[in-house]
């Protein structure tokens, strides 16, 4: 060191107002733009290091490519064979957006690890659901105390509870069943997109299992005209603030008429069942189980059905609705696809549905007959399979989470397990992209292997409505079977997968309905 250095750095030390008179010198020196060069510099740096330490070991890009954003752009308008390729990658890959750090687990054990972990993660919602769902919302809750509310609600979709749901859901599908015959009319019996109208049978049914007759048919309609502006709004890439006529901003807007609506309902079902009504929708069986617990002795059913505020029963109903409504309508344009493009898959059905009704096609849905629907039911289980409605579910990590012996995720990272790989595995699934509904005849290996059946996920946050989806599409295609003639037509794109949310044919499913004599199998025209 030279005596020059010494005496300088005593000098600085000495005299702090040196220092700071040196310090404004240099950097009157360089010029504005200059700092905010250094400072991205220094921003795009740490950017880079900081993606490094965070992929360790794990599959993803070398660098983030596009500094910062990382593949925002492509998010905008994700594509199932890039997905795909990413699974294919490695068991743990990754992926950088902005500041967060994105973990995808595409094994099915890692995938199940993911699942059961709640003390290392919890369900990762975006930013604005929380503005969208309320911060009320019971889907917020975490650990003992989202335990304690799933118990409360486990009640309302037991087989027992299910089957009260039926009479109201039938009177509904045959509904939609002359709707869409008419619809097909209207363009000559030419195919015509049938997207919207799968979205809307399924957020009516949705409706009535819920809310009963409580719930007007305009009510029905304007919620499901709606109702993909709270999809749209949900998407994982929006603005997290919710800015006038944009996105976010309509989804609110009919989230909270949709809230609104089912508070009234919540109301109706109280007084209903306080004077002593039947029990036909979900409203009316959660009414009722606090209802009784009033007078149980259980201190458990006390506490686990205590009185519920209209405006709690309606944030779990809009929840309801928002976790059925993108899956449930990607199951039905599947199935409607899939078996309409399998005339032996359809005979079959048709077969069956008349012999579990005894040979009378107007015998009313029960649960013992959905239950002896063996091969329809495999046929949904197989669509469900084949056709995952979710592909992934997002968590996030509440603290550093050693997913293998080699690979920590970092707090605050958004860890995926993925659903479809497991479910293609041709271990379990032989020619896992072949849709063979035998597979699941009892005592199969696709039977056997409940661990790769990750369709509804699996642990804490495990679907709550797997049993209701099994029951009502079995029931709805059953339904359409014996009574419509339907007919796909196939383009280039029928097979190829959209990402919306969840999953559906690229070419909007192209659909055409007429009646048909469910005795002797002839077209009706009406
Ligand atoms: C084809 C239709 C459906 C599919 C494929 C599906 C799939 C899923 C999946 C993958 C999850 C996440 C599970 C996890 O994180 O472990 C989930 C959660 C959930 N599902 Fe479904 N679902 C469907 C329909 C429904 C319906 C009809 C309802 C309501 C009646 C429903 C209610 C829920 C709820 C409330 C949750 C969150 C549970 C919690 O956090 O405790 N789902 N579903």
């Amino acid at each position: 060191m030279s005596v020059d250095t010494i005496i300088s750095s005593d000098t600085i030390i000495s005299s702090p107002s040196t220092t700071f008179e040196t310090a404004a010198n240099f950097l009157q020196t360089i010029s504005t733009w200059k700092l905010v060069l250094s400072l991205i510099l220094v921003g795009l740096v740490y950017d880079q290091v900081s993606y490094q330490q965070k992929k360790g070991s794990i599959a993803g890009p070398k660098y983030k490519v596009w500094p910062i954003i990382g593949p925002f752009l492509e998010s905008f308008d994700p594509k199932f064979e890039e997905y795909k390729a990413k699974w294919d990658s490695g068991e743990l890959s990754c992926v950088s957006i902005f500041h967060k750090f994105v973990i995808i687990a595409s094994s099915r054990d890692l995938s199940r690890k993911i699942f059961q972990s709640s003390k290392f993660v919890k369900p990762c919602v975006v930013d604005v659901a929380v503005k969208i769902l309320r911060p009320s919302n019971w889907v917020f809750l975490d650990g003992k105390d989202h335990t304690d509310y799933r118990r409360s609600l486990n009640g309302l979709f037991t087989q027992q509870a299910l089957s009260q749901y039926l009479p109201s859901q039938e009177k509904l599908m045959d509904k939609y069943i002359n709707h869409f015959i008419n619809y097909s009319k209207e363009n000559d019996y030419k195919p015509r997109v049938f997207f919207h109208e799968m979205r809307e049978i399924m957020c009516a049914l949705s409706l009535k299992a819920f809310c009963g007759d409580y719930i007007t048919e305009d009510q029905i309609r304007k919620v499901a005209d709606d109702y993909y502006l709270v999809t749209a709004a949900l998407e994982l890439v929006n603005f997290p603030i919710i800015i006038p006529y944009t996105k976010t901003w309509y989804g609110k807007r009919v989230a909270d008429m949709t809230m609104k609506i089912f508070e009234g309902c919540a109301q109706m079902a109280k007084e209903h069942i306080a004077n002593g009504g039947e029990s036909v929708c979900v409203l009316d069986a959660w009414c009722k189980l606090i209802n009784d617990s009033k007078t149980s002795e259980s201190e458990e059913a006390k506490f686990y059905h205590r009185e519920f505020t209209n405006r709690e029963m309606s944030e779990a109903i809009f929840t309801f609705l928002f976790a059925s409504q993108d899956a449930s309508s990607s199951l039905a344009c599947w199935i409607f696809q899939i078996v309409a493009d399998r005339p032996d898959v359809l005979a079959k059905i048709r077969e069956e549905q008349m012999k579990v009704r005894n040979g009378n096609p107007n015998q009313r849905l029960s649960l013992d007959m959905i239950d002896n629907m063996t091969y329809t039911n495999m046929v949904v289980k197989e669509t469900l399979r084949y056709r995952p409605p979710v592909i992934m579910v997002p968590y996030v990590v509440k603290q550093d989470f050693p997913v293998t012996s080699s690979y920590t995720a970092p707090k605050g990272s958004m860890l995926i397990p993925t659903l479809y790989p497991a479910l293609h595995d041709p271990e379990v699934y032989e020619q896992p992209d072949e849709f063979i509904p035998e597979r699941w005849v009892e005592g199969s290996k696709a039977s056997e292997g409940k661990k790769n059946w990750l369709v509804f996920g699996t642990g804490p946050h495990v679907c709550l409505g797997q049993k209701y989806v099994l029951m009502t599409f079995a029931g709805l295609i059953g339904k359409f079977a014996l009574h419509t003639n339907w007919e796909h037509e196939v383009t280039p794109l029928s097979e190829t997968i959209k990402v919306f949310a969840t999953i559906f044919p690229k070419d909007d499913l192209l659909l055409t309905f007429t009646k048909r004599d469910p005795l002797t199998g002839e077209t009706i025209k009406v």
